[in-house]
């Protein structure tokens, strides 16, 4: 089925000036742009995006990471493209994140170190939704129905090689 998922690439990510590279990964895997966005996020905006995180005590750290810069956020289409995704992407830890996801091979984070306090947000660069609600529900949030926009690729043709 074909689906469409919401991405950011997190502050860090623009800082570090991965947005291209993050881009070129899911253009290569096939993946279509429906919309895109650079923009910096409010504290209520973040509190929308991760409802169900707030009142959560790592909540705080997470408002402070996401509102720490600019954003680039945008909506992916494809068939099976929520899962696709989040293979992708790979773990919420960058260190257990698998080497070939985006979070393995870009976000490893060497903090807490051991004996420090866990009260650091985890950095990890992107954030994909999870599943078919979350994606229908963070597409509403970041973008206007009217700022998506739908259209054909030469590679949604079926053609004959004969
Ligand atoms: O982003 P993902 O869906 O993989 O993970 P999540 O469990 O939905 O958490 C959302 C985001 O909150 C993570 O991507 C982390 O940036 C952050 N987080 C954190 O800083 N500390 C935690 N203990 C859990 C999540
Ligand atoms: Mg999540």
């Amino acid at each position: 089925m074909y689906e469409k998922s919401l991405i950011i690439i997190k502050p860090d990510g623009v800082q570090r000036s991965l947005v291209g590279t993050v881009i070129n990964r899911f253009e290569n895997a096939g993946l279509k742009i429906h919309a895109m966005k650079l923009q910096n996020v409010a504290a209520e905006q973040s509190k929308k995006h991760y409802s169900e995180h707030v009142g959560k005590a790592f909540y705080p750290t997470v408002e402070e990471y996401i509102t720490s810069g600019p954003v680039m956020v945008f909506v992916l289409g494809g068939v099976s493209a929520i899962k696709k995704i989040r293979a992708m992407v790979g773990a919420t830890e960058p260190a257990s994140a698998l080497p070939g996801t985006i979070r393995g091979d870009f976000a490893h984070q060497s903090y807490p170190a051991p004996g420090e306090p866990d009260d650091k947000p985890i950095r990890n660069l992107i954030h994909a939704s999870a599943t078919p609600d979350e994606a229908a529900a963070e597409i509403a949030i970041w973008f206007s129905e009217d700022e998506l926009v739908d259209y054909d690729k030469v590679t949604d043709q079926q053609v004959s090689f004969k």
